[in-house]
């Protein structure tokens, strides 16, 4: 088996348009037994010969014949060489790399509502897989700017006991933000059904920074996928740091209480120099 440092080349099987700007690339490694074992949420470094190497949330897994795929939302060179890919093109893969997200017992949880914001649904749709495949009951809560950027719809429906899309313009779905619908879900609900729900979440920071307070409001767990420009994604660059903590290696899912402490959460990134932009700047 290859340690997760080395890179493997692997063979594009398919490209699947997803939308305009967004591409789900499928392929398939040689080396099985070091990716079966990866937890949603973790992520790989990407090679793309001749453009750049970029971080990469897995968004397919599929055990029989052994598959794994990534969803790209074209937004610069890198991505865009992504999603101009074609079957049989080569690329690198390194990884998994870092924490993906924690299952909790059914002892204590029995429902797990997934919150994605745009090209965030590429970690939590696996995830979300997961959960309905270990009998926790599933929400959930879809949105993006418009209905073209909403991917995976029918995916979502399939492992769902109950699923909601919103658009910002309001063409699919609840007019309006997703953490509007987070809002109404947990407004229905008793504080015993609130104790025994754990979120999952990922998209826009500013998404994120909503459902946070929420969650405390409501007092619900969650757990927060992170995203930061990565180089190394090992460790050892400190591009991705966020108020001490290196989102390669300590994220980049962050439990709610990790969340708290880190003061850039919602504030600030930084650039690919390493220079602290705030988040405002910052295009998602
Ligand atoms: C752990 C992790 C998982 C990710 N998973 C996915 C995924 O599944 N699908 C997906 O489409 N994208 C994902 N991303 C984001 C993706 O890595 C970036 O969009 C990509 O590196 C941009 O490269 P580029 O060369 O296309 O754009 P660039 O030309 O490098 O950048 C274009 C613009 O995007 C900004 N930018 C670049 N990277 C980031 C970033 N990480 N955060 C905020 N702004 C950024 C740049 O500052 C610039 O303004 C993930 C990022 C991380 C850290
Ligand atoms: S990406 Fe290099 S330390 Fe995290």
């Amino acid at each position: 088996m290859r340690a997760p440092g080395e890179m493997e080349m692997v063979k594009v099987l398919k490209v699947i348009k997803e939308s305009s700007s967004i591409s789900t690339v499928l392929f398939s490694p040689v080396h099985i037994g070091r990716w079966s074992g990866l937890v949603p949420g973790q992520f790989l470094m990407v090679w793309i010969p001749g453009t750049d190497e970029v971080p990469m949330s897995v968004s397919f897994l599929k055990r029989e014949p052994f598959r794994m795929g990534m969803t790209v939302q074209n937004i610069g060179e890198a991505t865009q060489a992504l999603c101009s890919l074609k079957q049989g093109d080569w690329i690198g893969i390194r990884g998994p790399y870092g924490y993906g997200f924690n299952l909790p017992s059914n002892v204590d949880k029995d429902l797990i509502i997934g919150v994605s914001g745009g090209v965030g649904a590429a970690s939590t749709i696996l995830a979300m897989e997961w959960a309905r495949s270990e009998d926790f009951r599933t929400v959930n809560l879809v949105g993006a700017r418009d209905r073209s950027l909403l991917v995976f719809r029918d995916r979502w429906r399939s492992i769902s006991d109950e699923v909601r899309f919103s658009t910002d313009d309001g063409s699919f779905g609840h007019k309006g933000l997703v953490g509007d619908l987070l809002n109404m879900e947990l407004l229905a609900m008793s504080d015993h059904e609130r104790q025994r729900t754990m979120v999952f979440t990922c998209g826009p920071e500013i998404m994120m920074v909503q459902v946070k307070r929420l969650l405390d409001q409501f007092g619900v767990e969650g757990q927060f996928s992170l995203e930061r420009f990565m180089k190394c994604g090992i460790g050892l660059c400190d591009s991705c740091s966020a108020s001490g903590k290196r989102v390669c290696m300590d994220g980049p899912v962050f439990s709610g209480d990790a969340i708290s402490l880190l003061r850039d959460f919602g504030r600030s990134h930084r650039d690919r120099s390493g220079r602290p932009l705030p988040l405002k700047e910052c295009v998602r």
